[in-house]
């Protein structure tokens, strides 16, 4: 199936260390590497190796790391007719360092680039897609994105991230088929429950299916007609790397419905996707 992801792109400069650091420590990483990294895209380079056919729109710098990003999403097959590439801009960039002791990822991210724009989204053809995803970023631009996407006649199904808190960031619920929060969302909100944070989304995305990861503890969804489901985390047998687990959970969500499996099981899928990421680093599956 056809899929166009809108979001971002990162250059990640990911450093292991045995463990975390204390403030004002100095510590020698155990190993160092530099990849592309991004929500939109991370989601992209996984739905390519599940066999769809998969087009980033996003923006980057005319920098060297933006050489680096095109070529890794070349390498995965990702379409990249849509990119806009900023004259003169600077590509975003993650400072992360993993901890071997637990596996968690602590990322620093820069940012100094424009969004993605509606004049450039209105050239894309939707009808070429069955299904569109929105990483949920500033929210004037993804509003109008959207909204547009909305509007137009097309068959694509809408989805949309929202992993973070940012200033009425919940207006674009209401615009999505699948609405996929993050645990780091719902903590900024308060929320402990899922079924909290369902509750207070329901009203903005009545007729949404709604998903919200929750780490360790695995992941819910919500049906249409109100029915809530929970399934455990997978863990896989060592917990190496849990970077972009959540980018993962995404496709595995995508890849199910477009699939057309009953929702149960799509809920199963994408956490024992996301469960066997990290079991080892980087993106590929097995
Ligand atoms: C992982 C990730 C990284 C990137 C950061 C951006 O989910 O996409 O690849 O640096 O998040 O917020």
């Amino acid at each position: 199936m056809r899929v166009l992801a809108v979001g971002g792109a990162t250059l990640d400069i990911i450093n292991r260390v045995t463990a975390f650091p204390d403030e004002d420590d100095e510590l020698r990483a155990a190993a160092q590497r530099q990849c592309r990294g991004g929500n939109a895209t991370n989601t992209l380079v996984v739905l390519t190796q599940l066999g769809h056919h998969c087009s980033w729109a996003g923006t980057l710098g005319d920098d060297a790391a933006s050489r680096v990003i095109m070529s890794d999403l070349q390498q995965y097959g990702v379409d990249t007719e849509w990119v806009t590439i900023q004259p003169g801009g600077v590509t975003p960039t993650s400072h992360i360092i993993t901890s071997q002791a637990t596996g968690s990822r602590t990322i620093i991210h820069y940012r100094d680039l424009p969004e993605y724009r509606i004049e450039a989204f209105e050239k894309i053809d939707l009808n070429n897609y069955d299904w569109i995803h929105f990483e949920g970023r500033e929210v004037p631009a993804y509003e109008a994105m959207l909204r547009h996407a909305r509007l137009t006649p097309h068959s694509a199904t809408i989805s949309l991230e929202i992993e973070k808190p940012r200033e009425g960031i919940e207006r674009l619920a209401a615009m999505a088929d699948i609405v996929i929060l993050a645990k780091a969302y719902a903590s900024s909100q308060g929320f402990e429950r899922a079924q909290d944070l369902f509750d207070s989304i329901r009203s903005r995305a009545e007729s949404a299916m709604l998903f919200a990861t929750w780490g360790v503890e695995g992941a819910w969804l919500q049906t249409v007609a109100g029915d809530t489901l929970h399934v455990p985390a997978y863990h896989p047998p060592e917990v190496i790397d849990t970077l972009g687990a959540g980018d993962v959970f995404n496709a595995g969500v995508i890849d199910g419905l477009l699939a057309a499996s009953d929702p149960a099981a799509v809920l199963c899928n994408a956490v024992r996707l996301a469960g066997e990421k990290c079991g080892h680093r980087g993106l590929r599956i097995a």
